[in-house]
């Protein structure tokens, strides 16, 4: 079960109570189950565990203030709730989750919580009369109102040698909770086992040994929808051109290739197997003729002139082939006429959605982190219009768009 958080991103949020000390022992159990973790502290927190033991153990500098001291570097609450596929507050004191409860984010650990789109799970600890007070109790019910998951404190002894629920559930207890969450994740999507295809990156079109035509693709994009589609428990393969982005999630599969003709020899392989095919890539239109196979040398006044030929068209020769039942979904990058090219590619490629997104709009596009997209369903009369968001983001709009679609 514990294969379940491998290569998730966990926010470990750690405040100010005496069970600190046990969160080095639940960082230490997500990271041997194969998650990422990034530690964010409250001030106070420092007092009960130090920082240092924390970096070493989850491999990153611990996030505590808002700025690094001296050097100023700000420490972005937003990109980290983007970035984590959960959050858990372990130990949560009374304090935190009164903050937490009304929104009051004077730390960097209320700020990201406020920021994350992630499931937040929370494990309280605190001494029995403050758990029991209404305050607490209150606040707790908030919490779960707004989604979060609260760990039940287990019953521990007080000084008072009453018994009583209140001391932070045991870390084993807590990564249980959070594989479960992600094993349900994945088995309640209805992508779960669907084989998926992703076309990803640029292709390299060679003109000789040490020479090649390409474009500014990075695969971002791609490689964010492998990564969404395989957390919903899809079996993604990506093939993928030259790039130097990875798949966060393990599960996902890599083909390499450079060329546009090695990318559709892949894609022709995988496509009748699959479900859905996600074309992502930017192929080059054209492919040298004959490229040379010794260095081409800078001789005699003219230029050389290189005869370009087509390259295969991907997602034509796919949606030549697809059999009722298979999704094939096609990317639009525009700079001009932007709906009618996009209508009509989709009906050329017989593709069943086409996600446009413009040069034209700021932060959309090649390289960025974020885009701007509009998606056109076949059969639908009206497109699904998104904000600017975070590739990420983007990436679980259209797995939401592609799970009512399969
Ligand atoms: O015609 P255009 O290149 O603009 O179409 C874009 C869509 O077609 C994208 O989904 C892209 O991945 C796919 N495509 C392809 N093979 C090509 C060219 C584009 O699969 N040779």
């Amino acid at each position: 079960m514990k294969k379940h958080l491998e290569g998730k991103h966990i926010v470990l949020g750690i405040t100010g109570g005496i069970a600190a000390y046990k969160s080095a022992m639940l960082l230490r159990l997500l990271v041997k189950a194969g998650a990422e973790v990034q530690v964010v502290m409250t001030p106070s927190a420092k007092e009960f565990i130090t920082p240092v033991t924390l970096s070493v153990l989850s491999g990153k500098p611990v996030v505590s203030e808002f700025f690094t001291a001296n050097s100023g570097e700000w420490h972005s609450h937003v990109d980290l709730g983007l970035w984590a596929d959960a959050m858990v507050i372990a130990p949560a004191t009374a304090c935190t989750i009164g903050k937490m409860a009304n929104g009051v984010a004077d730390n960097m650990l209320v700020t990201t919580y406020l920021s994350s789109k992630a499931k937040v799970f929370v494990a309280p600890a605190m001494d029995l009369d403050m758990m029991a007070h209404p305050s607490t109790t209150e606040n707790l019910r908030r919490l779960r109102g707004y989604g979060n998951i609260i760990i039940e404190p287990a019953e521990g002894e007080l000084a008072s040698h009453l018994v009583g629920k209140g001391r932070m559930e045991e870390p084993e207890k807590i990564v249980d909770v959070l594989a479960s969450y992600f094993r349900d994740k994945e088995l309640t999507s209805p992508l779960a086992g669907k084989k998926v295809l992703v076309t990803a990156g640029p292709t390299r079109e060679k003109i000789d040994p040490v020479r090649y035509i390409s474009n500014y693709s990075t695969g971002k994009m791609a490689y964010a929808v492998a990564d969404e589609l395989a957390s919903r428990g899809a079996e993604v393969t990506v093939v993928s051109g030259p790039v130097t982005v990875k798949a966060a999630e393990p599960s996902v599969k890599v083909v390499e290739v450079e060329s546009g003709r090695e990318m559709a020899d892949a894609c022709l392989g995988l496509f009748p197997a699959s479900d859905i095919a996600v074309m992502c890539a930017a192929v080059a239109d054209y492919t040298v003729a004959n490229p040379s196979a010794t260095k081409m040398k800078r001789e005699g006044n003219l230029p050389p002139e290189i005869k370009l030929v087509k390259n295969p068209d991907i997602a034509c020769l796919l949606g030549g082939m697809k059999k009722p039942g298979q999704l094939l979904v096609g990317f639009a990058l525009e700079t001009d006429n932007e709906v009618c090219n996009a209508l009509d590619k989709m009906q050329r490629k017989n593709l069943d959605m086409i996600v446009l997104n413009s040069l034209r709009d700021n932060g959309a596009g090649f390289a960025t982190d974020t885009n701007k997209v509009t998606v056109f369903t076949r059969g639908e009369e009206s497109p699904a219009e998104f904000p600017l968001k975070s590739k990420r983001e983007v990436a679980a709009d259209l797995a939401d768009m592609m799970e009512t679609r399969v």
